[in-house]
Formats: structure tokens, sequence, C-alpha cells
């Protein structure tokens, strides 16, 4: 039951993308916990590890806004192409597409894929982040399909799911399954943790 005392909890999100917010904010109200949208590009390291991307990126972030807030990055990690395009899926969406990646993906049989997320909170410069992880297992599909979501949701059809693409699903379902989904839960439960831990309304 979300009352007016726990929803005066806020978190912000930095990201340049609507989507990844509408997601994150839906599962923040589910804790009583108000999302705050800062539309905002911070810069981006070079690295293969999403971690380090989540980690340097809070720190920026929470220097540029001061104030507290968390960025996340993710990327889709395709077993077949050996973890491709995984830290470069932003680069590799802009340039092939999802209709490159079904083109690289023609005859091969194992589609097994994997969508990365992870979130890097941050209260200041100076504070190191406190990380959160999820991952979405699934399979690359034959076609394109559905009109939802964003980047690579028309391609990916999620394990425990019924054979609809993220891109098929509503924020909700989708959120049920997915990636950010796992790591924005673990976020949000363990912000309402330690802010009632100190004693913060
Ligand atoms: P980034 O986290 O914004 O750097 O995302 C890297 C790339 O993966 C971008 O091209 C996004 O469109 C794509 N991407 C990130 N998250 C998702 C998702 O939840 N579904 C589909 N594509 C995604």
């Amino acid at each position: 039951m979300v009352d007016v005392v726990s929803m005066s909890k806020a978190l912000t999100f930095v990201t340049s993308n609507r989507h990844k917010f509408k997601e994150a904010e839906r599962i923040a109200k589910e804790h009583g916990v108000k999302l705050r949208w800062r539309n905002i590009s911070y810069a981006e390291i070079q690295s293969d590890n999403l971690a380090d991307i989540a980690r340097v990126g809070s720190q920026l972030a929470a220097m540029f806004i001061r104030a507290p807030c968390f960025v996340e990055d993710a990327g889709l990690f395709i077993e077949a192409l050996r973890g491709f395009p995984g830290p470069y899926s932003a680069y590799v969406f802009k340039t092939i597409g999802n209709d490159g990646i079904l083109r690289l993906m023609e005859g091969v049989d194992n589609r097994a894929a994997e969508f990365r997320s992870v979130v890097g909170y941050c209260e200041s410069f100076s504070n190191s982040p406190k990380i959160f992880e999820g991952r979405a297992k699934g399979t690359i599909a034959l076609e394109v399909r559905g009109k939802g979501g964003f980047g690579y949701d028309p391609i990916f059809l999620p394990h425990g799911g019924d054979g609809r693409t993220f891109a098929e699903m509503s924020t909700d379902e989708k959120n049920e399954l997915s990636h950010r989904g796992e790591a924005i839960r673990k976020l949000v439960k363990w912000y309402v943790e330690v802010k009632e831990g100190e004693g913060i309304k």
C-alpha cells in the first residue's frame, strides 16, 4: 500500500532515454518511491565492462547535477556472436540496427542471448557508487515483431514469456521479465531499506 508519507521518498534517474525512465518509474511507484527524471546526457567511458561504465557515469552525473542520482547502462549479449554487441550495443544499434543483427544471425541455430543491465547509484563525486545488476535470458527472434519498447526489444524473446517479443509487451509485462526490471527493483528495495534505516521520510 503506497501512502503519502512514503511517496515523499524520491530518487533521481539521469537518462536521456524516456523509455528507460518510464520502465523505472513504474517499479519505483510500486515501492512507494517517486522517481524524478533528469533528461540529460552524461559522458560515458569506453569499457568492455558495463559496471565500470555505470560506476563512472553515476559519479559524473552526481557531480553534474550536484545531487544523489543513478544512471543505468545496458547491453545485448548474443551467444553465437561471442557476446557481441555487448558493451557496444548502442553503436551497433545506431549503425546496423535490428535488421543488421538478424542478417548476422541468418542460418544460425543457436539464438541464445542475454540482456544485461547495470545501475550505478552515487551520492556525490567523492562517494563510491553502489552497483545493482539484472539479467534477462532469451533468444533472438527470426523477424522484427512489435511496436512497443525501444532498441532491440522487437527482436528479443525473453525466457519465461509466452512467445512475444519485449516490443509486443506492456511496460509492466516487460518489467516482470527484463534485465532493467531486475536491476531497478534491487536499487529501489535497497533505497527504501536504507532510507528507512536512516529515518528519512
Ligand atoms: P544504453 O544502455 O542506452 O547504452 O543501451 C545500449 C543499446 O542497447 C542501445 O542501442 C539501446 O537501444 C539498447 N537497449 C538498452 N536497453 C534495452 C532494452 O531494454 N531493450 C532493447 N534495447 C535496449
